[in-house]
C-alpha cells in the first residue's frame, strides 16, 4: 500500500515512458511477421510481462533487456492463447486478429469484464467475420477461421462505436488480407496511429490513421522491424495533473502536446498555465486561484476516459461547481465513494458526478478499483490535509512505471509499504 503525507510542494521534471496502450497492441502486432521485430522505449509494466507470457505460450520467442523487447514469431506452434492468461488482460485480445490474418484460425479467450465495465468485444467479432471469416463463442473461447484455409478478404467495415481495439484488430487483420478494406468510424486515438505506422514499417499499406476512415490494402507479407514506442500521453497528463493539485510547477518529456490537447484545454480553463518549453515537454502551472469546469469524455480527440478519474481529483478543490460525464465506459465512477471518504463533495447520478468544490480535502484510507482510479487517489492524497493510505496497488503496477520513484524525485511525500497489497 501506499502512504502519501499531503500539502508538499511538487517541482523538478519527469521522464514519461512508453505509452502502455500502445506497446501492448505493438506487441501483439509483432505476431503479423515472421522476422523479429524489435520494440524500444517499452515500460516497465505488468501488462508488458503479461503480454509477453501469452506471446511465448503460442510458440513467439522473447528477449528483453531493459526497455528493449525483441519479439520473434517465426515459429507460432498454438494458434490458442492460454484461459488464464487472457481472462487477466483484456489487450491479449488483441493477438486474435494478427493470428487470424498470419495463420487462417485464431482461438482467444473472450476477456473477462473488469471494473469498469462490461468489456465486449462484439465489434472485434463482427468486422473479423466481415473479413471473411467464421467466428464461434464457445464456453467464454473465440473460435475464428478462414473457411478453407484461405486469406480473409478486404472488406468495407462500418463500426457502431469508434473502439480502439476493434479499429486495432481489424486495421491489423487487413493488413494480410486480400484486396483493399476499409474501416469507416474508426478510432482516432494516437496509439492507433501508433500501431499504423510500426505496420507500415514492416511493409502494410495504411492510410488514414488518425482520422475515422482507416485505408489498408493487403500485402502477402510483412518483414521485421525496429520500433520506438510513443510516449504515453496518460502517464504525461497525470502528472500534469499531479503538478495543478499540488499547486506546484512541473514538467516532463518527452509527450506530444498535441495528444494532450483537450486535457490541456480544461487544465487552462481550471486556471493553470501550460506551457510547451520545447516540441516535446509541457509545463504545468497552478494558479493560486482554480475554479470548476465541465468535462464529458469522449473518444479522441475528444476528453480522455483515462485521465476523467485524475482530473475529477483536482477538481474537488476547485471553486465552485463541475459536472463530469463520463459517456466512454458503463461504470468508470466508482473512484467518487474513495473521493469521498477525503472529503470531497461529489453526488453522482448515473454516468454524472457533480463536484463541488471543498477549500481542502483530508487524508483517509482508501482503495483503488481501477487502473486510473489509483493515480486519481494517489494524486488526491498530495492535496489533502494528513495521510492518506491507497491499497490495492495491484492496478496501479499494471499501468503505471515507477510512478512512486516519480512522484518522489518530484518532492512528494510518498512511501509504499508491504509491497504486494
Ligand atoms: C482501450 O480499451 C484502452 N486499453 C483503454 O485503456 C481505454 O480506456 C479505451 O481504449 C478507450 O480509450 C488498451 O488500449 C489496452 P474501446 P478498449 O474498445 O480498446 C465498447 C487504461 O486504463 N465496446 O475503445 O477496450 C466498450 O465496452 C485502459 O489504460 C463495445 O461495445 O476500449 C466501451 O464502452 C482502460 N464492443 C467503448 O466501446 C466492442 O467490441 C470503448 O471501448 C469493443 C468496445
Amino acid at each position: 500500500m501506499l502512504e502519501i503525507v499531503g500539502r508538499s510542494p511538487l517541482s523538478g521534471h519527469v521522464k514519461i515512458g512508453g505509452a502502455k496502450n500502445a506497446a501492448l497492441v505493438l506487441m501483439a502486432g509483432a505476431l503479423l511477421c515472421s522476422d523479429v521485430c524489435r520494440l524500444k522505449n517499452v515500460p516497465a509494466l505488468a501488462d508488458v510481462t503479461k503480454m509477453s507470457d501469452i506471446l511465448a505460450a503460442l510458440g513467439v520467442r522473447i528477449q528483453q533487456a531493459g526497455d528493449v523487447i525483441d519479439i520473434d514469431a517465426r515459429d507460432i506452434n498454438t494458434t490458442r492463447a492460454p484461459y488464464e492468461m487472457v481472462s487477466q488482460m483484456r489487450a491479449s485480445f488483441f493477438a486474435i486478429g494478427p493470428l487470424l490474418a498470419r495463420c487462417g484460425v485464431a482461438e482467444m479467450p473472450l476477456p473477462g469484464g473488469c471494473a469498469i465495465g462490461a468489456r465486449p468485444v462484439d465489434l472485434h467479432v463482427r468486422g473479423l467475420q466481415t473479413l471473411g471469416a467464421e467466428v464461434t463463442i464457445e464456453s467464454g473461447v473465440v473460435h475464428a477461421a478462414v473457411p478453407g484455409n484461405r486469406r480473409l478478404q478486404g472488406a468495407a467495415i462500418h463500426l457502431d462505436y469508434p473502439s480502439v481495439g476493434a479499429t486495432e484488430t481489424l486495421m491489423m487483420a487487413a493488413t494480410l488480407a486480400e484486396g483493399e478494406t476499409t474501416l469507416h468510424n474508426a478510432a482516432q486515438e494516437p496509439e492507433v496511429v501508433d500501431l499504423a505506422n510500426f505496420c507500415r514499417a514492416m511493409g502494410a499499406r495504411i492510410e488514414g490513421a488518425g482520422t475515422n476512415t482507416i485505408r489498408i490494402v493487403g500485402v502477402d507479407r510483412l518483414h521485421g522491424v525496429d520500433y520506438d514506442v510513443v510516449p504515453d500521453r496518460i502517464e504525461a497528463g497525470t502528472f500534469l495533473l499531479a503538478g495543478a493539485i499540488a499547486r506546484s510547477e512541473v514538467s516532463l518529456s518527452p509527450v506530444v502536446p498535441e495528444h494532450l490537447a483537450a486535457v490541456i484545454a480544461k487544465l487552462r480553463e481550471v486556471g493553470c498555465t501550460v506551457v510547451s518549453d520545447t516540441p516535446n515537454s509541457l509545463r504545468v502551472l497552478a494558479a493560486d486561484r482554480l475554479t470548476g469546469v465541465d468535462i464529458q469524455t469522449q473518444p479522441y480527440p475528444g476528453f480522455p476516459t483515462d485521465l476523467q478519474s485524475p482530473f475529477m481529483s483536482l477538481l474537488t478543490i476547485c471553486e465552485g461547481s463541475s459536472v463530469v460525464e463520463e459517456t466512454v465506459f458503463e461504470n468508470r465512477l466508482q473512484h467518487v465513494a474513495e473521493l469521498q471518504r477525503m472529503g470531497a463533495n461529489i453526488r453522482v447520478k448515473g454516468n454524472v458526478a457533480v463536484i463541488e468544490g471543498v477549500p481542502m480535502l483530508s487524508g483517509a484510507p482508501v482503495e483503488a478499483t481501477d487502473l486510473r482510479a489509483s493515480a486519481a487517489l494517489a494524486i488526491a492524497g498530495l492535496a489533502a490535509n494528513g495521510t492518506t493510505i491507497l491499497q490495492n496497488l495491484k492496478h496501479m503496477d499494471r499501468g503505471y512505471d515507477n510512478f512512486v520513484g516519480k512522484m518522489q524525485a518530484l518532492g512528494a511525500k510518498i512511501v509504499r509499504k508491504q509491497l504486494d497489497s
